[in-house]
């Protein structure tokens, strides 16, 4: 059905439930006058259909709602709060909230509505259940203790299949098993901790940097750092960088007009990557009524076709190596995970999913994880400072990292944490229950909530990780030693599912190990090269800057200086700009 929008498909199955009330009606009249000589005139047939339409509809909200009540009382259980908005079916919320999406920042009115339903509520966003949740027993419930209850599940798997297909990120049971069970080698340790799988990179990205620096421009970090990542994963997980730091680096606002640009395959692979996220981020949050926005056209279709024509030469690549001989003679120990992965299929489109999959694995959460590392440090001058000390205290100011001195460096590792926690990658998920069950309440008094089954359970592990409550009265600035100092006892240690930046559970990340040490590798060679960093916001094109109005809004919000959005995962909208001056070692 590839040739359908998402909507027409929607569209001819809403069809089908819309014309039972006609066919009955229909059907009465045929009896009525086949049995009992009554006629009804057509007009009175066709008003009765389209009057069944809404009776139908409101039927079944209503039996919902009846069943629900009674399966909750009969489970001992009450309602989770539902949002109240000013218009049926929650529409300005949904509204609200995607405006919010596109043009503010992350999480922007959910903080208003923790204040006013609790940590956990029900958006019940056009009468559909949305659980939403920001509290670490629960979200322990989703990722342990009940995990096989909590499934990605099929609303996320449409919403998210024209980009992410059958991949592991997309796919539930067996399917997930056999995509996990081929990833697991590739992340052993002595794998893990062989840097010489990114310092060719790591060079090539500084000296880039230092080339722009010497010449007196800002510097996109986050597009610098996306090619590292790119190329670094390309070649640690298919055995092919792409060489993406090979082309020139874009140029501030301003500066852009007077050097002639030509965007690269690796830029118009990221961007148009970025936009397939959005679009599919978009659909998850729409709830059901997504695929009436593609009507006539599926979103995604134009950027994905960038993405495919940029993967098409890696599946290709692999494909060849396979049929030729001497990749079967090689050891296991050099063999890639497009390889491993080409030996079990040759399907391009399975091959294809599973790249794209990794691919947001491995380079997006990593680039954004750096670039948000960056950012915190260019507003945190003292801090910059003090991880610097301890950088060239440890590893001096130009011998490469070793596994052991990263292990050593505990201000490093306090950095991340921090960085992790105010900017997760993943700020928010979501899964599907299987059954219905009920959730504790905070209050013991009160009786455990009830969720249906078939139900989203969405969380937020971004406003968390921000919580006062759970990190204390500070938790909404940056510091690093809360993960050293008696705070990190306080809180953390009792209570260590208030920081999930790699999920937990059987779905936990494969790659954390993996990403501290490529994340430790880069921060060391960009700090030895480097002494101080600057944001440079005129460098970034005006309509990508903070707005104004975010002075006004309670939070982090209002002393953000760069924009952070979210698709899938977390990104500087229109980049991040900054200054950085090279060391002077004397
Ligand atoms: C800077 O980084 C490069 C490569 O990443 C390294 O070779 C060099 O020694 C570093 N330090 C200085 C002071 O240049
Ligand atoms: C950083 O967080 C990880 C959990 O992801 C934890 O195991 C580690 O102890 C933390 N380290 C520091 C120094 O904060």
């Amino acid at each position: 059905m590839a040739f359908l929008t998402p909507g027409a498909i929607f569209l001819s199955r809403c069809l089908v439930s819309l014309l039972l009330p006609s066919a009955v009606i229909a059907g009465t009249r045929f009896i009525l006058k086949t049995q009992f000589d009554i006629f009804i005139p057509i007009w009175a047939l066709v008003t009765g259909g389209a009057l069944g339409i809404p009776v139908v509809i409101i039927a079944q909200l209503v039996w919902a709602e009846i069943y629900q009540r009674r399966r909750a009382a009969a489970l001992g259980a009450r309602f989770v709060p539902r949002v109240v908005g000013r218009w049926p079916g929650n529409i300005d919320v949904l509204i609200d909230a995607i405006e919010k999406m596109r043009n503010s920042y992350p999480a922007d009115g959910q903080w208003d509505l923790m204040k006013h339903y609790g940590t956990t509520y029900n958006f019940y966003l056009t009468w559909e259940d949305t659980i939403m949740t920001y509290d670490p027993d629960n979200i322990k419930t989703i990722l342990v203790n009940d995990f096989p209850n909590y499934v990605k599940g099929g609303k996320f798997r449409k919403a998210m299949a024209s980009v992410l297909g059958t991949g592991v990120f997309n796919s539930d049971g067996e399917m997930w098993k056999f995509h996990r069970s081929m990833t697991r080698p590739f992340f052993v340790k002595d794998v893990t901790s062989d840097f010489d799988k990114f310092d060719r990179h790591a060079d090539i990205a500084v000296e880039k940097m230092k080339e722009r620096s010497r010449a007196g421009y800002a510097i996109d970090f986050q597009d610098v750092i996306s090619r590292f990542t790119l190329d670094s994963a390309t070649e640690f997980l298919f055995g092919k960088n792409v060489d993406s730091l090979a082309d020139d680096l874009p140029y501030p606002h301003g500066v852009a007009a007077s050097h002639k640009m030509h965007s690269s395959p690796a830029e118009q692979f990221s961007k148009a990557f970025t936009h397939a996220q959005y679009i599919v981020s978009e659909r998850s949050k729409l709830g059901w009524i997504w695929p009436l926005l593609e009507i006539f056209e599926d979103r995604t279709k134009e950027p994905m076709k960038v993405v495919d024509s940029f993967l098409e030469p890696l599946v290709q690549y692999a494909i060849e190596k396979h049929d030729s001989d001497d990749v079967k003679e090689k050891d296991e120990h050099s063999e890639t995970l497009l390889d491993h992965l080409v030996k079990l299929t040759t399907d391009r489109n399975v091959l294809k999913d599973e790249l794209l999959n990794i691919l947001l694995a491995g380079r997006d959460t990593t680039a954004s994880t750096l670039t948000s590392v960056i950012y915190l440090l260019a507003i945190n001058p003292t801090v910059l400072d003090r991880l610097r000390e301890e950088i060239l205290t440890c590893v001096g100011t130009s011998a490469k990292p070793t596994y052991d001195d990263i292990r050593e460096m505990k201000y490093l590792r306090a950095v991340l944490n921090e960085t992790l926690r105010l900017f997760p990658p993943v700020p928010f998920d979501v899964r599907q229950t299987v059954h219905e069950t009920t959730w504790p309440s905070k209050d013991p008094t009160e009786k455990p909530m009830y969720i249906p089954a078939g139900t989203n359970t969405a969380y937020a592990v971004f406003i968390m990780h921000r919580r006062t409550d759970l990190w204390g009265p500070d938790a909404l600035e940056f510091d690093p030693d809360r993960f050293l100092d008696e705070r990190a006892q306080k809180y953390l240690v009792h209570n260590p599912f208030i920081f999930v930046p790699f999920n937990a559970g059987p779905r936990i990340c494969l790659g954390q190990q993996f990403a501290y040490n490529e994340m430790s590798y880069m921060l060391i060679r960009i700090l030895q090269n480097f002494s101080t960093i600057t944001l440079d916001i005129d460098a970034q094109s005006p309509e990508t800057r903070v707005p104004a109005s975010w002075a006004k809004v309670p939070g982090r919000q209002s002393i953000e200086r760069f924009w952070p959005k979210v698709h899938l995962t977390m990104y500087a909208h229109g980049g991040l700009w900054v200054k950085m001056n090279l060391a002077g070692y004397t």
